[in-house]
């Protein structure tokens, strides 16, 4: 319930057009029960002995009241004969239906784009809270669950709010109408055919609760579908080369097959009860019937009101079988609501605290004191980091794979905050300064880049669209992007393929270190930034980011030699903690850890 209010906000803004959707329903309504109504002197006027007169006194008598002559026109006009009555009625009939028909196109239209507002405003809101969430958040959902929250979550939530501004009072008001013709008939006819109704409303419960179960649980699968496509097919290099296809075909059809079981058990359930509706139904109407022909044999009822009367409870059911089968598409839509606000109450872990100041440039040092960091679980990926990286430096930060070396790299940035310790700037704890204020100075190259589907030249000015052509080509030639730009038919203007699958490892590397020096950042922090570029570039742009150091910070996670001997401090981690600082010289010469290092990062990984 607190979700069907939550989801129902997202109406708010668009509420003027609810109520006209609303006041549309209700002329839709009025209308079926009053064209089926005209059935009544249709019939009296065929088959009842002074049924025409009758109909002609009743219009006398209520258009009198607006005016006599407009009375006397429509009677001598359009009631004159049986037959001119008939032709004037059905012509009634037809037009009361054009109307009936064009208003419920006006309603279905606005019920169907208030829904599609409504979930588009809930889907910006999600997308723009997902930005927030911390880099971790990703990797622990996977891509494809996300992916889902803006598909099949978003589509049952569309269907959801559309139901809610149409159906939900679109068939209690026609009920309510019909309803109200039944008993004017009679009253006792109408109670006959209802006796059945609460047998209705429990059946309808039923099914109800077995649909919200089971809608829930299709979203579930649904989204785990969707996550292992997106780890198959952006993975399928690694599938093919080892002839594992079985092996994912396998847990797709298992994961498939769970769907398929529940979604088998909707069917189900929607598929009884229609029938089960329909018998009774039958039973009520039946029942009604023989009574209303019991008393039509003993002349206590027109023959005319009798079948009118039949009609209509017959079509009262309508609107109840609609509003049954409505609730699983309701239920289905708060199960993707609910999927979807379970996102958007994430508080991102890391945000700025209510007091938080925008950091000054930063001039002095980077400090991490006592730095501890753990992923879930695990061992702790640092294990108590104390380490002073001074401005304008240009630090080599070494170590064996899972050292740590990457983590250390996304405390800078806050991808995630320190379990204890204090990571700061010129001795001011990160956690106290806006994002934005830090981000703004700090360019991160990653290890694994993923570009825009766009130019080359668009991916490099990613960080500052606005940048000059000048500026974005200086940086394009730092990092010998140009090298192979111009190689391409279209140079930088080249578009680069889904996620950068146009160009090699190593060319979407060289565009990522020219968006991080067009940022100029105060802290440049790569992170085995070149491994795939072959060494000769390597080399290349490792002299044009020392040559260009100048004002800004850097800290380079290498293995390259080059990088080492010229950096003005070499850190070696090893195991979440810092075993050497030094320069690469005094190291080599006194630290027998650094060497055995060395030397075993060169004999297996000598390229990067
Ligand atoms: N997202 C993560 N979830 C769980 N464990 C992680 C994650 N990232 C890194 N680790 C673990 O933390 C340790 C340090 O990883 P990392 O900082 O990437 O090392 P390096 O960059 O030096 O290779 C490793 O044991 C690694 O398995
Ligand atoms: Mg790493």
């Amino acid at each position: 319930m607190v979700h069907l209010r939550r989801l129902l906000s997202y109406l708010r803004p668009y509420s003027r057009r609810v109520a006209l959707a609303v006041l549309l329903s209700f002329l839709v309504a009025a209308l079926t029960s009053l064209s089926l109504s005209a059935l009544i002197p249709i019939l009296d006027t065929l088959f009842e002995e002074g049924g025409l007169e009758a109909l002609q006194s009743a219009v006398s008598e209520y258009v009198s009241v607006l005016s006599p002559g407009l009375a006397a026109a429509i009677v001598d006009g359009f009631l004159e004969s049986r037959m001119s009555a008939l032709v004037s009625m059905i012509a009634l009939v037809f037009l009361m239906t054009v109307l009936k028909g064009i208003l419920r196109f006006l309603n279905q239209y606005l019920v169907g784009t208030v829904a599609l507002a409504g979930a588009r405003d809930l889907q910006n809101e999600l997308f723009g809270s997902l930005l927030r969430q911390p880099v971790l958040f990703f990797e622990r959902e996977g891509v494809g669950d996300v992916a889902s929250r803006f598909t099949a979550d978003g589509d049952s939530v569309v269907r959801a709010l559309k139901t809610f501004t149409g159906t939900v009072f679109r068939e209690p008001l026609q009920f309510f109408f019909l309803l109200a013709l039944a008993l004017w008939i009679s009253p006792i006819l109408t109670l006959a055919a209802l006796v059945i109704f609460p047998v209705v409303g429990v059946l309808i419960r039923k099914a109800g609760k077995v649909a919200k179960r089971n809608a829930k649980q299709v979203l579930g699968h649904r989204s785990s579908l969707l996550s292992i496509l997106q780890e198959t097919f952006f993975g399928i290099r690694v599938v093919q080369s080892y002839g594992s296809e079985e092996r994912a075909a396998a847990r797709f059809r298992e994961e498939n097959h769970r769907l398929f079981d529940r979604g088998r058990r909707l069917v189900r359930v929607e598929a009884l009860t229609s029938p089960a509706m329909e018998i009774l139904v039958v039973l009520g109407v039946g029942s009604a019937l023989l009574l209303g022909g019991a008393m039509a044999i003993r002349g206590e009822l027109s023959p005319s009101r009798l079948v009118t009367l039949y009609i209509a409870v017959g079509a009262l059911y309508e609107p109840v079988r609609k509003l049954a089968s409505a609730i699983p598409r309701i239920q289905g839509g708060m199960a993707g609501a609910h999927r979807i606000f379970a996102y958007l109450d994430r508080e991102p872990e890391v945000r700025d605290a209510p007091d938080a100041i925008a950091l000054p440039a930063f001039e002095r040092e980077v400090e991490f004191r006592g730095v501890r960091v753990r992923y879930g679980e695990r061992e702790e990926a640092l294990a108590g980091i104390d380490l002073v990286i001074p401005a304008n430096s240009f630090v080599s930060l070494v170590g064996p794979s899972g050292s740590g070396k990457s983590t250390l790299a996304g405390l800078l940035p806050r991808f995630f905050d320190p379990d204890e310790g204090v990571v700061s700037l010129d001795g001011r704890d990160l956690r106290t300064a806006t994002l934005a204020s830090l981000r703004g100075q700090i360019a991160l190259v990653p290890q694994e880049v993923i570009l825009m589907n766009e130019s080359i030249r668009a991916n490099v000015a990613f960080a500052r669209p606005d940048a000059s052509e000048e500026d974005v080509c200086e940086a394009a030639r730092l990092a010998h992007v140009m090298e192979f730009a111009e190689r391409l038919p279209e140079g930088l203007d080249t578009v680069v393929g889904e996620r950068g699958s146009a160009l090699s490892g190593g060319q979407r590397q060289r565009i990522a270190i020219a968006r991080a020096l067009l940022s100029k950042p105060r802290l440049l922090i790569l992170d085995e930034a070149t491994s795939s570029v072959d060494d000769e570039s390597a080399r290349l742009i490792g002299e044009a980011l020392f040559e260009t150091r100048e004002g800004r910070t850097t800290i380079a996670i290498t293995h390259r030699l080059d990088a080492l001997k010229h950096s003005d401090l070499v850190v070696l981690l090893m195991a979440g903690r810092v075993v050497a600082v030094g320069q690469h010289a005094d190291l080599l010469a006194d630290n027998a850890t650094y060497r055995d290092h060395l030397r075993a990062a060169s004999g297996q990984e000598s390229a990067s």
